[in-house]
């Protein structure tokens, strides 16, 4: 027997064919930025709480943007482990020109001049400390005296080829002071991808394990934002707009997803959501001791973040799921 129901929705989920023709989200290799780990040492070393995931060396690095590009991926993040004994409090190597991350950057680009170059703005790595910002002897960070050591950071990346500049510190003022350091040297075609609601996370805890650059001492809750709000991504939105982003950020993605859409409605920029290092090493464990089915929770994930109104997604499994999609049979990660 039939309800009189006359409105019934899984009229429109009855075949593939069907489900198809209106289905919202999509998710490929052109949404994804790639990021990737890399140190000075000739060999890859894999990071415990990251598998599939090492501090590459050059050649492994080299390696590994071969196959993202083979598979559509054609964006990539850079995040590099500095050795202890170039760490200082005031984090100066990060702008030394004949640096690790300069030389890494000339030598991608000149070998792929299309390969978009993501670089990250923060002391963390080079810090001695590991805070984003210099620390001053009663603990505070301090904001204006970091900036200027940030833009020194953003023009060495610029003049190595960066083609797009991701300021992740969360220091005020910034964005505004990284464009005008920019244009002053001319490079107004360097854009800037701004981490503007970019929380105080635990899930950041295997990026921290990767680079070695957990804080010293205190955390970072009087720089990255308090995970209880919403409204002040929005303030921290309004200022980067107005200090001149092209992009803007949303970091962690999965856990803030209402973040993601919130900014989606109130801004015309392209927005990014960063799938963190936690974020990753959840979905890794459960489905490697085969509690999830890592391929489809890995999608569900990402079609959850561009659901939400990211249009872009820094994601460690940018490779993975470009290769997956393009039907490479799945073989040793990088
Ligand atoms: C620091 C930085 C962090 C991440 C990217 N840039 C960690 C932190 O703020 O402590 C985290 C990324 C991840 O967890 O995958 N500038």
């Amino acid at each position: 027997m039939s309800l009189a129901i006359r409105s019934r929705p899984r009229r429109n989920r009855k075949d593939p064919v069907v489900r198809a023709f209106h289905r919202e989200s999509d998710v490929g290799p052109q949404h994804f930025i790639y990021p990737l780990f890399i140190h000075g040492g000739d060999v890859d070393v894999p990071i415990g709480s990251m598998p599939g995931c090492s501090r590459l060396s050059p050649a492994g690095l080299f390696a590994e943007v071969e196959r993202a590009r083979a598979v559509g991926v054609n964006a990539v993040v850079l995040f590099p482990a500095i050795d202890d004994a170039l760490k200082t409090p005031d984090g100066r190597e990060c702008f030394n020109p004949d640096g690790l991350y300069p030389r890494t950057i000339a030598a991608l680009k000149a070998r792929w001049p299309d390969l978009c170059v993501v670089t990250d703005v923060a002391l963390d790595p080079y810090s001695s400390d590991g805070h984003d910002g210099i620390v001053a002897a009663d603990g505070r960070i301090l904001n204006d005296e970091t900036v200027e050591v940030l833009c020194k950071q953003a023009l060495a990346q610029a003049r190595a080829g960066a083609d797009i500049i991701a300021p992740s510190d969360m220091m005020d003022g910034r964005v505004g002071a990284i464009r005008d350091a920019l244009d002053a040297e001319g490079f107004t075609g360097v854009s800037i991808l701004a981490y503007t609601a970019k929380y105080a996370s635990a899930f950041y805890g295997p990026f921290r394990e990767a680079l070695d650059s957990a804080p010293r001492g205190g955390d970072k809750k009087t720089y990255q934002m308090d995970p209880a709000n919403g409204r002040e991504a929005l303030r921290e939105l309004a200022l980067d707009e107005a200090e001149g982003a092209d992009m803007v950020m949303v970091k962690p993605a999965g856990p803030y997803l209402d973040v993601i859409r919130r900014l989606r409605d109130a801004t015309a920029l392209p927005i990014a959501a960063y799938q963190v290092s936690g974020e990753y090493a959840m979905l890794k464990a459960a489905s490697e001791r085969g509690w999830l089915d890592e391929e489809r929770v890995v999608m569900e994930s990402l079609v959850a973040i561009r659901r939400a109104g990211a249009d872009v997604i820094l994601t460690y499994f940018a490779r993975q799921v470009a290769e997956r999609l393009a039907g490479v049979r799945p073989g040793k990660s990088g």
